[in-house]
């Protein structure tokens, strides 16, 4: 069996933990604290996430939808292949080592997304960005934890209780849509989201574009005005 070659790591701002970029063969694996959050043999449900965000709103003019976790770019690549060349795709992305390695070891398997000139990437907290932002997005793609429930970070709770969920509903613009990625469906989170007062459908899809793999949740969420 070829070994896991480790090409980077670097520890989360809060200090609680390490990610780190590893290699076996041709496939690349981002884990935290050892913990696999994401590899390139499986993105088919990570490319869903943008495309389930993306394409209801694709026809908007000037849409500006956002990236919550770079990861190994799938998502964002996806999100970039159905909105309008007018479009603008915010990237938020809190190891900044993470952007790094994106420019140099592994953008080759997403198709280099970070080149294109119709993305920003912040490299910052997505809460923050979110905490702020008013009417500012079509749509947001949030792919940051394993579930809805903090892994990368403690504070990536707030995005997924009573508070972070208000904040998304006003950071959308009007019919605007939020997708969550997870590994599992979360049956009091499905409950948050409808409190939240959002129009939600919970998709359940492969982990492979071919359909195989395991299974994974996505909440798709709509302002509904
Ligand atoms: C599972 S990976 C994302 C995979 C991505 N969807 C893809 O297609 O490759 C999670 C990413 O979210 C980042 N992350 C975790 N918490 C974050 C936060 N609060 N704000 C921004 N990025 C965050 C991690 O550093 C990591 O790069």
């Amino acid at each position: 069996m070829i070994p896991r070659k480790l090409l980077g790591n670097a520890q989360t701002p809060d200090g609680t933990g390490e990610l780190q970029l590893s290699r076996r063969g041709d496939d690349f694996f981002i884990s935290y604290n050892g913990r696999e959050l994401m590899n390139s043999r499986m993105h088919g449900s990570e490319d869903m996430l943008a495309e389930f965000a993306c394409k209801p709103i694709a026809a908007r003019p000037r849409a500006r939808v956002l990236v919550g976790g770079l990861g190994l770019g799938y998502t964002l690549a996806a999100a970039l292949a159905v909105v309008r060349k007018d479009a603008a795709v915010v990237v938020a992305e809190l190891v900044p080592a993470v952007v790094r390695w994106n420019r140099s070891l592994c953008g080759h398997l997403a198709g280099h997304p970070l080149d294109d000139p119709r993305v920003t990437v912040e490299e910052r907290d997505v809460c923050v960005l979110l905490k702020h932002a008013r009417s500012d997005f079509d749509a947001v793609m949030l792919d940051v934890d394993n579930s809805p429930d903090s892994m990368t970070q403690a504070g990536n709770d707030w995005l997924y209780g009573t508070k972070g969920l208000a904040h998304i509903c006003r950071a959308l613009r009007p019919k605007g849509i939020v997708t969550v990625w997870s590994a599992a469906p979360d049956r009091s989170f499905t409950q948050r989201l409808r409190r939240a007062g959002f129009e939600i459908e919970e998709k359940t899809v492969s982990a492979r574009s071919c359909g195989r793999g395991g299974l994974h949740t996505i909440w798709v969420a709509r302002r509904p005005d």
